[in-house]
């Protein structure tokens, strides 16, 4: 899947697009969440710049990105079309409306909108909102092959992992990438099991109800990084 943030006209667009699928990408994805970057604090604590934002151009595309670009891509090229950054029921049922194939629910794994709705949150209303005229990927938090059951059981047909690649690159580059991949499946595989199913297709929304979180985030729970002592209220 190649992804674009737009940062030009829609030569730069069709450009990308066609390159994408000339390499044989299986799908293009825009990430629509991004029209401002966030402020991100940690950073700001940290006093990190990272070099490639320092010479990023285009901003004025990403701010000013319309429904116009998908009906482009649509318009002009086969690849399947996958919007990232999905995160209310009305959007999803826009997307749908403009030909969109794969509707992906991400808060930008909390970067992006403070105080947004978490994926899981959002998801079943967006399910609803889509009525299946298109498939549904979620990312955000899944750190545990439970997450993944979870998100499977609430109806997506796909889950996303940002920070957890991460973090198995850091620790091992590819054998860690490989390993946590391992580690994920052997989890889902022992989640099913303990479950009393054997397969995805046997979950149904029964297996899962809402709880309340055991530890309440505090105002320094983005921070773990920064040894400050957490505030508890
Ligand atoms: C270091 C980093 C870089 C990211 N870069 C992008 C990006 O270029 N485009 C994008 O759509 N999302 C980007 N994201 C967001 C991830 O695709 C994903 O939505 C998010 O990390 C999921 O939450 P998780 O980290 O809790 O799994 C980035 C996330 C991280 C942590």
């Amino acid at each position: 899947m190649y992804q674009l943030y737009v940062r030009g006209d829609d030569a730069f667009v069709e450009d990308c697009v066609g390159r994408a699928v000339k390499h044989g990408y299986s799908a293009f994805r825009l990430t629509v969440d991004t029209a401002h970057y966030s402020r991100r604090e940690r950073d700001i604590a940290k006093r990190y710049v990272r070099e490639s934002r320092l010479r990023a151009t285009g901003g004025e595309f990403q701010k000013g990105l319309e429904w116009r670009t998908v009906k482009l891509i649509k318009d002009k090229f086969k690849i399947p079309l996958v919007l990232k950054g999905i995160a209310t029921a009305e959007d999803a049922s826009l997307a749908v409306e403009h030909g969109v194939d794969w509707i992906y629910v991400s808060n930008h794994g909390g970067r992006q909108l403070d105080h947004g709705r978490g994926s899981m949150q959002v998801l079943p209303e967006v399910i609803d909102a889509v009525k299946g005229r298109a498939k549904i990927m979620v990312d955000g938090s899944i750190y545990r092959g439970t997450d993944v059951v979870k998100a499977i059981i609430l109806g997506a047909d796909l889950v996303g992992i940002g920070r957890l690649q991460c973090w198995a690159l850091a620790a091992k580059q590819e054998t860690g990438v490989l390993r946590m991949l391992e580690l994920l499946e052997d989890e889902v595989i022992r989640c099913l099991g303990l479950l009393g199913v054997r397969n995805f297709a046997e979950l149904d929304q029964s297996y899962v109800h809402p709880a309340s979180p055991t530890d309440l985030p505090t105002v320094f729970s983005a921070f773990p990084l920064l040894d400050i002592e957490p505030y508890r209220y």
